[in-house]
């Protein structure tokens, strides 16, 4: 199988990722069906789609007969069976919940054809935890796309030791076919490439913060002023949710054992004081005031 077997791809899943995945497919040419469990998102998806495709047209960055084709090409359904019964990849989309995602790769496995990719946009669980639910491992791998998938570049591609040359390749090209930039992990390391790198910066902002050497507000310009990051770690953490990064920093350490993944004394404190940045109104920066 090469990248133009690839016509019919299924995504499972039409939450925050799901839905913008499906609409990215349709929209660089692929016949896609998008399912959720849930009628109310699954509705909201297709509303989404049109409204997404009249902005586009709006803003000149699509024609009318695009954004027309784009439509006809993606399909909304309740039915997984319906979804996958053509597909010849499929990107999953589900919660982030190890159970729920070997459940369905083992009925995709037993529902999309024999020839089909079966793809997890997980962005924690590794694609060998949930590959052997299926009897055709060399074909199940992380394809980690970033949020929100209609506009981020990056794509992370992980080839854990079951995922054959074939798979890997056909996913790396797929995601060029999509104007996105992906990127080849040769092996299956928790966190994957960028979310280790930032935890890594963060790790190390911290440590700066509590020994005392600079404010947060100067780590933070030192990121941005000479890195040429859009913001700081301090000013990201609070729009990420310092509760967020408490409970993946806890997981982590968890899942692996390292105490580097642990969280830092100024976090924990944070999260047990419930201030955990724009959505509470406090976190590093205080944002009840103008
Ligand atoms: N949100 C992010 O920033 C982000 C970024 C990259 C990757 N991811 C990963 O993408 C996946 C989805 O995350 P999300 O933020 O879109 O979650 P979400 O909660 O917004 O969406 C998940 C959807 O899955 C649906 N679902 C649950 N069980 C189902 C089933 N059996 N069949 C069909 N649909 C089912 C739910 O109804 C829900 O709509 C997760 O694995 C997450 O780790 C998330």
């Amino acid at each position: 199988m090469n990248i133009d077997d690839i016509k019919n791809i299924a995504v499972i899943g039409a939450g925050n990722m799901g839905h913008q995945i499906a609409m990215l497919c349709a929209i660089h040419g692929y016949k896609t069906v998008c399912t959720d469990i849930n009628p109310d998102i699954l509705k909201k998806a297709e509303n989404f789609a049109d409204t997404y495709l009249a902005g586009r047209v709006e803003k000149g960055r699509l024609t009318q007969d695009q954004a027309t084709a784009a439509r006809e090409r993606i399909a909304f359904t309740g039915s997984m069976e319906e979804a996958v019964k053509d597909a010849d990849y499929v990107i999953e989309a589900v919660l982030e919940i190890l159970d729920l995602k070997r459940k369905i790769f083992a009925d995709l496995d037993r529902m999309a054809p024999a020839h089909a990719i079966l793809a997890t946009n997980s962005s924690a669980i590794i694609s060998s935890k949930i590959a052997d639910a299926t009897d055709r491992s060399e074909k199940v791998l992380n394809v980690h796309f970033f949020n929100p998938a209609l506009v981020m570049k990056l794509v992370e591609v992980v080839q854990g030791p079951h995922v054959s040359d074939e798979t890997r390749e056909i996913s790396m090209a797929l995601c060029e076919k999509l104007e996105k930039v992906p990127v080849h992990l040769k092996k299956e390391v928790d966190g994957f490439l960028l979310n280790r790198i930032f935890a890594a910066i963060t790790r190390e902002a911290l440590w700066l913060l509590e020994m005392g050497v600079a404010s947060m507000e100067d780590i933070d310009k030192a990121q941005v002023y000479g890195a040429g990051h859009p913001m700081g770690t301090f000013r990201l953490m609070d729009l990420t949710g310092i509760d967020l990064t408490y409970i993946m920093g806890m997981e982590a350490f968890r899942e692996t054992g390292d105490v580097r993944h642990l969280p830092s004394p100024s976090v924990v404190e944070k999260y047990c004081k419930g201030d955990y940045g724009q959505k509470t109104g406090k976190g590093w920066y205080d944002y009840t005031k103008k």
